[in-house]
């Protein structure tokens, strides 16, 4: 077949949506037979209607019905989504009117306080649609530095500063550590922060029971039927979304467009992707998936969808007990800053990869000057440049079209990569909605926290300083001599701080 024949076949262009796939560059003889497409199609029907599909956790999975709220399994759920998003939109019209303000006059600045999935998605929307009504900031991390140097940034704002917090659990320390840290800065100046925060979290959590006890502007609901990462059509996105501008109600259409077309059988993006992903990666972690846009302002997607993979389908075991290790490794950043790092190891080294380009035919903004059409040009130009390069040097690689970035396309894009990595989950047989694994990464750090108190009360009675040269003699007489190391860890960390 020659080049333009297979283009021809296995180009798929959703026209009315200006969205497209081609997977002539990812052609592989396909691992998943037609028996293992129905039953994937069939997880997906019984998933969407309301069946245990996450097992582990013994939860429904409920992301599709969000933006579908009619297919929702008992009426109530479709009910409260419906409310939910019309207090969502309502909240953010109010905010952005100056209905809702400070003393000190309108919102200026929106801090959204929450990591993982509870943060990834409004940093891709913010990203990709953002206005400029309010400047937008994120704690997605409990490094102190990184919270000064934000809370520099707001400065004198901070009076006019909405502060959302978004913890599904309610409970996770880094947006603990990060409301506590702003807490103070608006202590210190005499703010109270109830005035100015909103919490996004499961009804009776530890945030929520806060939130309603020093009446904060605004308590929004997340439920156990949606997984972190998959929770950006949940107000987990659509709050800061809306309080950005973004259209939500657009957006929502466009992963519903999406959830609609991924149903079919024919021409099914999701089933095209999935399979083209598990053929190339092997189903394991032989082949990592590079995700490269050319736009800027899709520069999150790599990150989200790097979650939205590994924390997936990166499992030990399958739901039937299999010891598996597999996963879909993902990396990238954005074209063409890509090209001069390290897409030369893509083009001429190790073949552990497939890249997945993101083409966007058009910005936001018409491109009206001479300056700004030649940058555009160049832009599409080293596109299709590198991905004529890569498969000259028979790399494999697929591409995702966007006719513009608007609301609607990147619910698409989002809705696309969702049923995709549930589709892969069912092909390795794993339960593709827990996270056993960031789990226990959150119990060995409480332990190690506690001996960390334990370690400073023993210096205490002992008038002793930290040093880690005292470390053997300290777990000895501790009583930890297994600990030793963590000790040795903790003593010079604690001999660095001022
Ligand atoms: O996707 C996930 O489940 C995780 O990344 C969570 O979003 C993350 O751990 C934050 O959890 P929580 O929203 O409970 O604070």
């Amino acid at each position: 077949m020659d080049g333009w024949e297979n283009f021809r076949k296995n180009w798929l262009w959703f026209e009315e949506f200006g969205f497209g796939l081609d997977l002539s560059g990812a052609q592989r003889k396909s691992k998943i037979d037609a028996n293992a497409e129905l039953a994937a199609f069939r997880a997906m029907e019984d998933l969407e209607g309301g069946a245990i599909a996450n097992g582990s956790e013994n939860r429904r999975v409920g992301h599709y019905w969000l933006r579908a709220p009619e297919l929702a399994p008992e009426r109530s759920i479709g009910d409260e989504i419906v409310r939910t998003l019309e207090r969502v939109k309502a909240f953010a019209a109010d905010v952005r009117s100056g209905k809702i303000r400070t003393e000190a006059g309108p919102f200026s600045d929106l801090l959204c306080i929450g990591i993982g999935g509870s943060a990834l998605g409004a940093q891709l929307l913010i990203g990709a649609l953002g206005g400029d009504n309010l400047q937008v900031h994120f704690f997605d991390n409990t490094d102190p530095d990184g919270f000064r140097i934000t809370l520099d940034k707001i400065g004198h704002r901070l009076e006019r500063t909405l502060v959302i917090v978004t913890s599904k659990s309610g409970s996770t320390p880094e947006p603990r550590n990060g409301l506590a840290a702003v807490e103070e800065e608006m202590d210190k100046a005499g703010l109270r922060l109830g005035k100015r925060a909103v919490a996004v979290t499961c009804s009776g959590s530890e945030l929520d029971r806060r939130a309603e006890d020093e009446s904060w502007l605004g308590r929004f609901p997340m439920w156990d039927w949606v997984g972190g990462r998959t929770s950006v059509t949940s107000a987990v996105g659509l709050l800061p979304a809306a309080l950005s501008a973004i259209d939500v109600d657009e957006f929502l259409a466009g992963a519903a467009a999406m959830d609609r077309l991924t149903r079919n059988v024919e021409n099914n993006p999701a089933m095209g992707l999935a399979k083209a992903c598990y053929d190339l990666s092997g189903g394991g972690p032989a082949a990592a998936m590079v995700v490269i846009p050319y736009c800027d302002r899709l520069c999150h997607i790599s990150r989200y969808l790097q979650q939205l993979a590994m924390e997936s389908l990166g499992k030990k075991l399958s739901r039937s007990g299999q010891e598996l290790s597999g996963g879909l490794t993902v990396y990238g950043n954005r074209g063409s800053t890509d090209q001069h790092s390290y897409v030369q190891q893509l083009r001429d080294g190790l073949k552990n990869f497939f890249v997945v380009f993101i083409e966007v035919l058009s910005g936001r903004e018409p491109r009206r000057t001479k300056a700004m059409k030649n940058a555009g040009n160049y832009l599409e130009g080293f596109y299709l440049g590198t991905k004529a390069a890569l498969a000259e040097a028979g790399r494999p690689s697929i591409t995702i079209t966007l006719r513009q970035i608007t609301a609607h396309s990147v619910g698409m894009l989002v809705a696309l990569f969702e049923r995709t990595v549930g589709f892969y989950g069912e092909f390795t047989d794993v339960n593709a909605y827990d996270q056993p694994g960031v789990e226990a990464g959150k119990k060995a750090a409480d332990r190690l926290l506690a001996l960390l108190d334990e370690l400073k009360l023993f210096l205490e009675k002992k008038n002793m300083s930290p040093n880690g040269n005292d470390a053997e003699a300290i777990a000895a007489a501790m009583g930890r001599p297994k600990d030793v190391e963590m000790l040795f860890k903790w003593l010079e960390f604690l001999r660095a701080q001022p």
